[in-house]
């Protein structure tokens, strides 16, 4: 929506107001009082320049309190031009109109364990100085044992205070990265499809995004495709960097495909990443979500990438509690220093009472990891079964899910209905899985995602048949899936 930002003045008449559309408020008057009758030039702005102008009469009198309602003046910092139309808001609000089974946002809809429950309970009602604040880049308990933890499964001696980052969730720790690391035009590689806000996080940082995409390859016949399936090309990925090239962005298991990057995989970006002096920013929150056997290699373990690699966690995403926004970010002291420089002036901690429910988490989960008690175990082995419920489910209807190796998510290939119903209702320019998924919602009451948001503009066309849909969801939202996906198969019968 246009929003109030500068004015046009045509002196001496008619009087000019700049005006708010999205509030409906008047934003800039030159005189104090308008008159009925006057003629009053309209102008619609959008963040940067006049949309629209149109010449009303005034119908009648009125005073204005002050002659500036809202700056007129460009009111947004500069580096938000071009990311400030976020298309998640459209589909939360249409979830929120409609009678819907809601598989969009990555949130589990069941309990945390008992132990974080009580964790986090006990954070709130024990020693009262919890509600304080504590060290800035972490509450030490949670740093030791972060440090402990992740220092035996990468193999590193890990200091707490130097190694170690508490953050406001993963998005806390990428921003501060994001912040401290990248320069004006310094180029970022990003590999889509990509969670979302590593590009506006870069463009905010003043940098320059670099996409490379996953290409999918058909799957045998008659079998499901895997999000196994889509890889990078290697000549491609080696052409995309430059001596201008500061950081790249991984992320495995990948939001929103579920791929999980193999070693030979990483070994290719590590050795890039190496031979063009070029950082990796490796987030990680979906670590523990893998299936069938495969195995999440943190990119930071392979030789020669401890140096250059920032490491990022979620306890969220690890602990089924994403409310609690408790993230992490590990590397060697010679960067994170620059991000303990961000942070410290700007959050400067998390809740300590939050950060302790996580440390006694990790408390926990060290002593049974490996064993059949961790969590880290028993979360995958139950979301693999609701991962294979949604695939059997989604096929009832025509929709071709891909089995995805890891995360909370699986996308759908909607290319028949594409072929099938291209006309569906939208924007000339809309991308088909955009429309398909409002479509969904408003007539099936069923909530996806489109996977075109993860891809940057050039390329959205090219990758605008899939849906997410996340499984980290409760028996009974699956089984209210089933029932509309079953109501869906009926009206397709003919
Ligand atoms: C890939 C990825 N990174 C980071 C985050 C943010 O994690 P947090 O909730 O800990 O901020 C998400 C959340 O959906 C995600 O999917």
């Amino acid at each position: 929506m246009p929003t109030a930002s500068s004015h046009l003045l045509r002196e001496p008449s008619p009087i000019v107001l700049s005006v708010c559309t999205s509030l409906g408020n008047l934003c800039r008057c030159e005189r104090g009082t308008i008159v009925a009758g006057t003629t009053v030039l309209l102008v619609l702005h959008s963040s940067s320049s006049a949309l629209r102008e149109s010449s009303v009469t005034w119908p009648s009198r009125l005073h204005l309190r002050t002659r500036r309602l809202i700056m007129s003046k460009q009111l947004q910092a500069r580096r938000l031009n071009g990311i400030d139309h976020n298309p998640w808001v459209e589909f939360i609000r249409l979830a929120k109109e409609y009678d819907v089974v809601n598989l969009g946002q990555g949130f589990p809809d069941f309990s945390p364990p008992d132990f974080a429950v009580q964790a986090f309970q006990q954070a709130t009602s024990g020693d009262f100085m919890l509600n304080q604040y504590t060290m800035a880049f972490g509450y030490p308990p949670l740093t030791k044992i972060l440090a402990s933890f992740f220092g035996k499964l990468l193999g590193q001696e890990l200091d707490p205070l130097k190694n170690m980052l508490v953050t406001v969730g993963a998005y806390g720790a990428l921003f501060t990265a994001f912040q401290a690391l990248v320069d004006e035009g310094d180029e970022v590689i990003i590999i889509e499809p990509a969670f979302d806000c590593y590009e506006p996080m870069t463009l905010m940082a003043g940098g320059r995004p670099v996409f490379v995409s996953l290409k999918p390859s058909p799957a045998a016949k008659g079998q499901l495709e895997s999000s196994n399936d889509w890889q990078l090309d290697p000549t491609e990925l080696a052409s995309k960097f430059t001596p201008r090239t500061k950081a790249l962005v991984l992320n495995t298991p990948n939001n929103p495909l579920g791929k999980v990057f193999s070693k030979k995989e990483l070994e290719l970006v590590a050795d890039l990443c190496q031979q063009h002096d070029v950082l990796c920013i490796s987030d990680e929150v979906y670590q523990w979500l893998v299936y069938d056997g495969h195995q999440h290699v943190s990119i930071a373990s392979l030789p020669g990438m401890w140096e250059r690699t920032l490491t990022i966690g979620s306890a969220g995403k690890s602990f089924s509690a994403t409310g609690w926004k408790v993230g992490w970010v590990m590397g060697p002291d010679r960067i994170l220093k620059h991000l303990r420089t961000v942070h410290q002036n700007s959050i400067f901690h998390c809740p300590t009472q939050a950060q302790a429910a996580v440390a006694q988490c990790f408390e926990r989960e060290q002593q049974h990891f490996g064993q059949p008690s961790s969590y880290f175990l028993q979360l995958p082995q139950a979301m693999k079964l609701n991962r294979d419920h949604m695939i059997r489910s989604l096929q009832s209807v025509g929709l071709k899910p891909l089995i995805p190796q890891g995360s909370y998510f699986l996308i759908a290939d909607i290319s028949d209905f594409k072929s099938k119903m291209p006309n569906l209702p939208g924007a000339e320019d809309e991308p088909y899985d955009r429309r398909f998924a409002k479509w969904m919602i408003k007539n099936k009451g069923l909530v996806a995602i489109p996977v075109s948001i993860f891809f940057s503009q050039p390329h959205q066309k090219d990758f605008d048949h899939y849906i997410r849909f996340c499984f980290v969801k409760d028996e009974a939202t699956l089984q209210a899936m089933d029932e509309r996906l079953q109501k869906w198969k009926k009206e397709l019968q003919p």
